[in-house]
């Protein structure tokens, strides 16, 4: 059985291979060939092309993202519910040859996902990966049926989206001098330069590669925290006439006071004229617009945001933000697009339509505050770091607990359920410098939520997923991707205890060395099938 597991599976014993050049396709399903071949090329050693041509048959019975797969004497057959089910019936085919030296058993598979959002969120600001790494990750969630990349372009570290309007976002907002690390017993200042943005180009290409592999982008642009690097280019959008620069150290610390200015009209002009050049970049209706860890001192301070609070009615800062928020969300609607704010950005007058992106459990009581906006109607998609922050060491967060993760938090009401939009992993990056610690950590864990999206909890097993897992290693080592490939087992919690306290007082990167893969070096290969 493949990972995700699938609904229902009857194998028998005979098999046939599959021809990976070709896929017939029926009348609505044209749009599909580029992903169903890019996943019928998977982990393939690019030998001999096999012998059935699969047929693929759109079913309007069916859910955007059920499919099923027959195989036998007389061929093998998929029905697809959209051109996305068809990619994913090509990636579960895939991993059946895969885990059967290249043959598709004769079989009968159904199924559809538990949940319509299965996302993935990589942080491109603290540290800035290339297209060719977000290409590869875009080819690995299509092979686990993943249809959401969040893309996170802005932060106090850097700026990554270039803009047409605000040429500074990129000339200044996109370098930072030096970087701090923790590799040796102290954090100190690597002293070399940071930097790198996409152009409206390379995005384009990467929306159109993700999306013929069923993967939507929701980009995210962090507001009114967290936007360092746009001050540090445009001063004026501060509360005061201060020193800003783009940071080089991480968290939550006395920059963290430095927010855009609610209180100036010139604030909202400029966020709308960017959204306006982001919005022509990507066409999924659902935009981040961030509301996480914005420390409220400054605006305490700030006569226009103030003056704001009185005009506005509102009780205190926090409620500021919401106004915020709301207005860069009402810009959005207007535009026929979603804002999600994460869950740390709630208050009472936050609009309701604002989907919640739930991260915090225990801080300002998070995961409290989220259940009941969703049994008042409003929707959330649940990435608690506790489970699927990816960026985490394994001893702080095994894959045993990344797997048995549960995104209906307690405390959501049953006919409220089908508000929770499903589940999203995330990779910070600010102790991830290289394709090789990115792989890592995200290397089998992706393959663990992979089954939270997709199967009924009451039918996941940690020891059955183990073993379904076994051959996705010889895959990585196919593709040359690093992995963790000795992290099934939870251990004990004193050697957690002393991991964990590692990664956080001396060395980031102590884990690395626990691969399979000879020399760890990341892969350069990406498949791209001939179209
Ligand atoms: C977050 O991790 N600050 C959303
Ligand atoms: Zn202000």
């Amino acid at each position: 059985m493949p990972i995700p597991q699938v609904l229902q599976e009857k194998r028998y014993a005979a098999s046939t291979t599959i021809r990976r050049s070709t896929a017939l396709l029926g009348t609505g399903l044209e749009g599909a060939r580029e992903g169903i071949l890019a996943m019928l090329a998977f982990g393939a050693d690019g030998g001999a092309d096999g012998e059935t041509a699969i047929r693929f048959v759109h079913n309007p019975a069916f859910d955007q993202e059920q499919y099923s797969i027959s195989s036998g004497v007389g061929g093998v057959s998929v029905e697809a519910g959209s051109e996305t089910a068809a990619v994913w019936a090509a990636a579960t085919v895939s991993q059946l040859c895969f885990e059967n030296e290249g043959r598709l058993p004769y079989c009968f598979v159904e199924d559809a996902p538990r949940f319509g959002w299965r996302g993935l969120l990589i942080d491109v600001c603290r540290h800035f990966f290339p297209m060719e790494t977000l290409y590869r990750l875009v080819d690995l969630l299509a092979y686990y049926k993943y249809n959401r990349l969040h893309l996170h372009l802005s932060d106090d570290q850097g700026f990554r989206f270039e803009s047409e309007r605000f040429p500074l976002l990129s000339r200044v907002g996109s370098r930072r001098t030096s970087t701090q690390i923790r590799r040796s017993g102290t954090a100190v200042q690597d002293k070399l330069p940071h930097g790198g943005y996409y152009t409206k180009h390379e995005l384009r290409a990467l929306v159109a590669y993700a999306k013929a592999r069923g993967v939507e982008i929701v980009p995210e642009l962090d507001m009114p925290g967290h936007a360092l690097s746009i001050l540090a280019a445009y001063p004026a959008l501060g509360c005061f006439d201060e020193p800003f620069e783009v940071e080089t150290t991480f968290g939550v610390s006395d920059f963290s006071r430095k927010l855009l200015c609610a209180g100036k009209e010139e604030t909202f002009e400029f966020v709308s004229s960017l959204l306006e050049e982001l919005l022509e970049v990507f066409p999924f209706p659902y935009i981040h617009i961030g509301g996480d860890e914005a420390v409220k001192d400054n605006w305490k301070r700030c006569p226009c945001c103030q003056r704001v609070i009185h005009e506005q009615g509102l009780k205190d800062e926090r409620e500021l933000e919401g106004y915020f928020l709301n207005r860069v969300s009402r810009f959005l609607r207007e535009r026929g697009r979603k804002a999600i704010v994460w869950n740390d950005g709630l208050c009472a007058n936050l609009d309701k339509d604002i989907i919640t992106q739930f991260w915090t459990p225990f801080y300002m009581e998070g995961a409290g505050r989220t259940a009941r906006r969703v049994n008042a109607g409003s929707a959330a998609v649940m990435s608690p770091f506790l489970r699927v922050y990816y960026d985490y060491p394994y001893a702080m967060t095994p894959l045993k607990k990344t797997y048995g993760f549960e995104p209906v938090l307690r405390g959501i009401r049953t006919r409220a359920r089908q508000r929770v939009l499903g589940v999203e992993s995330a990779i910070w990056t600010e102790w991830i410098d290289s394709e090789e610690k990115l792989f890592f950590n995200t290397l089998p864990r992706l393959a663990a939520t992979a089954e939270t999206g997709w199967t009924n909890p009451k039918q996941k097993r940690y020891r059955d997923f183990l073993r379904r897992l076994q051959p996705h290693y010889a895959l990585y080592d196919r593709l040359k991707l690093p992995y963790a490939g000795n992290v099934e087992r939870t251990l004990p919690l004193g050697k957690r205890i002393r991991g964990i306290r590692t990664f956080l007082r001396t060395d980031t990167h102590a884990e690395l060395g626990n691969t399979r893969q000879e020399g760890g070096t990341a892969g350069k290969e990406r498949i791209k099938p001939e179209v």
